[in-house]
């Protein structure tokens, strides 16, 4: 299945395509993840990137374009796969079904994670991440065993540099501007699927597996 999860920041389209992933066997891809690699490595895309990233803006349309060919057409992607955070504009989503159309591919479901802007940013605020192994923490509902240190990896977490109120607060205006509506979008084309965010991490799971079971018995 070729799937899209959108919506908010801190909505938990990580938390949920990490767990999609393990369950159905394909690639999750977080575009935020692949630039936040180039940022840390300083390749020519991290630093074309960082700015953006850091006040809180999306990256240009062309430079996120070409990176979703690139990925979507490796080998581990044959049998589908999840882009998280992908598409974020309009532009983006066009733009990535004219480059599946040329593959005589097609998205199966867009599914849309909808929270608050309170859930949001308490939920940024205490977020916490692993600089090596990008595993997610949350100092109030999922914290680490050992005090701010990675589970797997002992390295010492951190604040996204994004993850600050003013920041996050810019995030979720080019949220509602550029990307809300690619619900239209994918509604009209009836590959839309609104998911309640605001339950446990299992209950948002199990919705979203329901979803994703009729659309495969469809
Ligand atoms: P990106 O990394 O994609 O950030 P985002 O969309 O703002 O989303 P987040 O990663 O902040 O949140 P999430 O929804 O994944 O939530 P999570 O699961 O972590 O992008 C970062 C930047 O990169 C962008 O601002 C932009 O600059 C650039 N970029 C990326 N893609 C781009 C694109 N396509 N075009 C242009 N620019 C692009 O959960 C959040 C927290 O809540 C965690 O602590 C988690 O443990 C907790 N949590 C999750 N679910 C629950 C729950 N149900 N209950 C309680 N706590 C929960």
């Amino acid at each position: 299945m070729r799937l899209v999860f959108f919506g908010p920041p801190g909505s938990g389209k990580g938390t949920q395509a990490k767990m999609v992933s393990d369950r159905l066997g394909i690639p999750q891809i977080s575009t935020g993840d692949i630039l936040r690699e180039a940022v840390a490595r300083g390749s020519d895309l991290g630093k074309k990137a960082r700015s953006y990233m850091d006040a809180g803006k999306l990256v240009p349309d062309d430079i996120m374009l070409s990176l979703i060919e690139k990925r979507t057409g490796e080998a581990d992607c044959a049998k589908g796969y999840i882009l998280d955070g992908f598409p974020r504009t309009l532009a983006q989503a066009i733009g990535l079904d004219e480059i599946l159309s040329q593959r005589h591919e097609s998205i199966d479901l867009a599914i849309l994670i909808e929270v608050s802007d309170e859930t949001v940013i308490t939920r940024l605020t205490r977020r916490r991440v692993c600089p090596q192994c990008h595993a997610l923490y949350n100092l109030d509902t999922d914290p680490p065993k050992d005090d701010n240190r990675c589970d797997r990896c002992g390295v010492e977490l951190v604040l996204r540099s994004d993850d600050e109120e003013t920041t996050v607060r810019t995030r979720l205006n080019v949220y509602r501007n550029d990307t809300l509506p690619l619900a239209d979008y994918y509604e009209s084309r009836g590959i839309l699927r609104r998911i309640d965010g605001e339950g446990r991490v299992e209950e948002v799971f199990d919705a979203i597996m329901e979803a994703l079971t009729e659309v495969r018995q469809s």
